[in-house]
């Protein structure tokens, strides 16, 4: 076990997961559970960086992110989740790669500008304009070797593998320079035609939902505008229902895009169909999650086990850190 090389990932502690964070990183995380030593990161720290004014959102959704990542199939025995707040070596580790990273370098960074654009931000704080140094340090206290992450952040690992550079450059350090594991599956478009899922999309199907809510979801998703009547032939590559079967229901794509064309198929039809497929994906989900939210102690604790575990491993991290750097007492 010990030997194995370790992921780290994460979500900001913002709200419950959904669909496209599951396609573009949490199966990553099923699959490579057994490979690696395997880290989750409830990021509550970066979550303050765009929600700071709502605290109580942000430690409500501890235990929702911790429960999404165990309901899709996270072995506790395999992995460990972990609460940043409670790491304080991840914010020690901050500091010191903040002298490596230029102001200019972070205000370029695309993602850092999509989300300031985004939230409107026109005078960024220091904490939102430097978090990718905290992530950098959420990456590198427990030497990650990879990163299975949704292509947004891309200039993220980018930034903690120029931070690793320059350090071991620097210093003769010893950390490890991270890869990016992105998700084969495009990202996944809104059911409203929004070319993104997202939570502030008011768009999204949540691995929380039940059954009834992804009905009707899926009943109220944008389909080919101009099929009005199930003898127009349809256009599947207009039509986000279309899109969804690609992902969730590949075996049977080509022939549903078929029988649209044909108008072998309706979009009532069409739709149930995608209902049934999301379902018979979210069912077992379900049952995890019924049985963690009625142990919510049983959660506590792996946290806490998590969490003592990489702190044990941070501070070993910071310690080689400084010693590099110099900063200890001689
Ligand atoms: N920035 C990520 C997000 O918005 C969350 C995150 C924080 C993360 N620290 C990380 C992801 C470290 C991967 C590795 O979802």
């Amino acid at each position: 076990m010990e030997n194995k090389k370790r992921i780290l990932t994460g979500d900001r502690t913002t709200g419950k997961l959904h669909l496209g964070h599951y396609v573009g990183s949490l199966q990553n995380r099923v699959k490579l559970q057994n490979d690696y030593e395997t880290f989750i990161l409830l990021a509550d720290v970066q979550a303050l960086t765009t929600h700071f004014e709502n605290p109580q959102l942000i430690n409500g959704s501890i235990y929702d992110v911790a429960i999404d990542n165990l309901s899709i199939g996270l072995d506790p025995e395999k992995v460990s989740i972990i609460q940043q707040s409670q790491i304080p070596y991840i914010a020690e580790l901050t500091i010191f790669y903040s002298m490596l990273v230029s102001v200019n370098t972070l205000r370029h960074n695309p993602t850092i500008k999509t989300e300031a654009k985004n939230y409107g931000y026109d005078d960024m704080t220091y904490g939102f304009l430097g978090y990718p140094v905290s992530q950098a340090a959420d990456i590198t206290f427990c030497k990650a070797h990879l990163v299975p992450v949704g292509d947004d952040q891309l200039p993220h690992i980018e930034q903690t593998r120029k931070i690793v550079r320059r350090f071991n450059d620097l210093y003769h350090g010893n950390l490890i320079e991270p890869e990016a594991m992105l998700s084969s599956t495009p990202r996944l478009m809104g059911l409203d035609g929004n070319a993104k899922m997202g939570k502030s999309l008011g768009n999204a199907i949540y691995l929380s939902d039940d059954a009834d809510t992804v009905n009707q979801k899926v009943r109220s998703a944008v389909t080919d505008k101009s099929r009005i009547s199930v003898k127009d032939p349809g256009h599947p590559e207009v039509c986000a229902v279309s899109k969804y079967h690609q992902v969730f229901n590949p075996g049977e794509y080509d022939n549903i895009c078929e029988m649209c064309r044909g108008s072998a198929i309706g979009c009532v039809a069409c739709k149930k169909k995608l209902s049934e497929t999301l379902n018979a994906l979210l069912d077992p989900f379900r049952e995890k999650r019924a049985y963690y939210e009625a142990h919510k102690d049983v959660v506590r604790e792996l946290l806490q086990t998590g969490t003592d575990k990489a702190n044990r491993i941070g501070k070993e991290t910071l310690q080689e850190v400084k010693e590099a750097m110099s900063i200890c007492l001689k």
